[in-house]
C-alpha cells in the first residue's frame, strides 16, 4: 500500500479534546512500509514527524507544522499458548478497548481492569497506561519499535522499557522510538485484581461472588462511564494531571490540615496524592470558563464543551496548577502531551 497525503487537514476528529487545529500534512500508516514512507516523506519535505494514535492524550494549542502520521495498522494474533500462559501480539493502530474486548472474548484474562481506556495499542506503552490497580507493565511481554535515528527495528523486553507510573523509556526519549506492535502475556486462568476503589464492592452489589474477567470488565466500564466523560460526547483527554508523589513529611503536614486527604503510601516511602481530590477540594470541580471546564464528576478531567481552543484549555490548567501549588504546596504535572 502507499501513503495517502492530505494537506492542511483539520485534526479535530483526531484528538479527543476535539480541538480544531490543522496539520500541514497528514497521513495514515497501515503497515511498517507506510510508516517508513512517512518518515522519508517528512525528511524530504524538511518537516518534523508527529506520530499519533487515538489522540487521546494530546493537547494541541496551535496548528501542527509537521507531517502528522496516524497509526492505523491492524491485526491481533496469538503467538503462543501453553494452556495457561498465552502470548498475544497486537499492531500499534488497534483500538485499545477493541483489543481488550477481543482478549476477553478469547477467554484470556489480564486486561479486564484496563477496559474502556481510550487510545491505541501502540500508545499504551508510552505512558504505561493504568487503571483500577493494574498497569500495562503487569501484562507486558515485549514490543517492536522502529528506531527513527537509524531506521532499524528493535525488540524491547520489559526491563528495557523502564516503565513507571504513567512513564516509560519511550516517553523519556521523545521522537526516537516509533512503536509498531506490542506483545502481552495473558492467562487462561484469571488472577483478578479487585482491591482498587469500588471494584469489589460493586461486584458484591451485583450479587457476584466468584467474578469472571468479563464481570470485572463490565463493572469497571460502569464505574468509568459514571465518572469519565465519553470523548465522543464531551471532549477530554482523561486525567489531565498525574497524581503527584510527595515526601511522607509533606503528606503528614497536609493530613494534619486536611484529615480527609486521599493519599496512597508507596513502596519507596513516598506518598501519592489523589490530584482529583486536591482540585476538587480547591473548589474547581464543575468550574467552567467559556467552553473550557473541569468535569463535574471527576475534577482531574478537563473538558471541552465545544469550540474551546487548546490555549484556552491550557490556560485553565495553568490556573488550576498555580492554585494547587499555592494552596497545598504541591506541584501538579500535566499528563497529556502538549503541542
Ligand atoms: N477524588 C475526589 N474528587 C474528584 C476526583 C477524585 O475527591 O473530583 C478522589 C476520589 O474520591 C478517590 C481519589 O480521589 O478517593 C481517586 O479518584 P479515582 O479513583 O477517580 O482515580 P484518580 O486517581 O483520580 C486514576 C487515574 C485514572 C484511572 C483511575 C482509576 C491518574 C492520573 N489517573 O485517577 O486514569 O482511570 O485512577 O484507576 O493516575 C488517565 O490516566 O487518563 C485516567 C483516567
Amino acid at each position: 500500500m502507499s501513503l495517502v497525503l492530505h494537506e492542511n487537514l483539520s485534526l479535530k476528529p483526531f484528538n479527543t479534546f476535539g480541538v480544531d487545529v490543522r496539520a500541514r500534512l497528514f497521513a495514515e500508516a497501515h503497515d511498517d512500509h507506510e510508516v517508513r514512507q512517512g518518515l522519508m516523506l517528512a525528511a524530504d519535505r524538511g518537516l518534523p514527524l508527529m506520530v499519533i494514535g487515538g489522540g487521546s492524550n494530546l493537547l494541541l494549542t496551535r496548528d501542527v507544522d509537521a507531517l502528522v502520521l496516524r497509526m492505523a495498522s491492524r491485526g491481533v494474533r496469538i503467538l503462543s499458548d501453553d494452556g495457561e500462559r498465552v502470548v498475544v501480539e497486537a499492531e500499534a493502530g488497534e483500538v485499545w478497548d477493541s483489543f481488550v474486548r477481543w482478549s476477553l472474548a478469547e477467554g484470556l484474562a489480564g486486561l479486564e481492569n484496563l477496559s474502556l481506556i481510550p487510545g491505541t495499542v501502540g500508545a499504551a506503552p508510552m505512558q504505561n497506561i493504568g487503571a483500577y490497580g493494574v498497569e500495562l507493565k503487569d501484562v507486558f511481554a515485549g514490543l517492536v519499535a522502529l528506531d527513527r535515528q537509524n531506521g532499524e527495528l528493535r525488540e524491547f523486553s520489559l526491563a528495557e522499557c523502564a516503565f513507571a507510573y504513567r512513564d516509560s523509556r519511550f516517553k523519556r526519549e521523545p521522537g526516537r522510538w516509533l512503536i509498531l506492535r506490542v506483545r502481552f502475556a495473558l492467562a487462561r486462568k484469571a488472577h483478578l485484581h479487585l482491591d482498587y476503589g469500588p471494584v469489589r464492592q460493586r461486584l458484591v452489589e451485583e450479587g457476584i461472588s466468584s467474578p469472571t474477567p468479563a464481570d470485572v470488565a463490565r463493572v469497571i466500564c460502569a464505574i468509568r462511564s459514571e465518572k469519565l466523560p465519553d470523548p465522543a460526547v464531551l471532549g477530554n483527554a482523561g486525567s489531565f494531571f498525574k497524581n503527584p508523589l510527595v515526601s511522607a513529611a509533606v503528606a503528614e503536614r497536609l493530613r494534619r490540615q486536611y484529615p480527609d486527604l486521599v493519599a496512597y503510601p508507596q513502596a519507596d516511602g513516598q506518598v501519592k496524592l489523589a490530584a482529583g481530590w486536591l482540585i476538587d477540594r480547591a473548589g474547581w470541580k464543575g468550574y467552567r470558563e467559556g467552553a473550557a471546564g473541569v468535569h463535574a464528576q471527576q475534577a482531574l478531567v478537563l473538558v471541552n464543551y465545544g469550540g474551546a481552543s487548546g490555549s484556552q484549555l491550557f490556560a485553565l490548567a495553568e490556573r488550576i496548577r498555580l492554585d494547587i501549588q499555592e494552596r497545598f504546596g504541591v506541584e501538579l504535572e500535566m499528563e497529556p502531551n502538549l503541542y
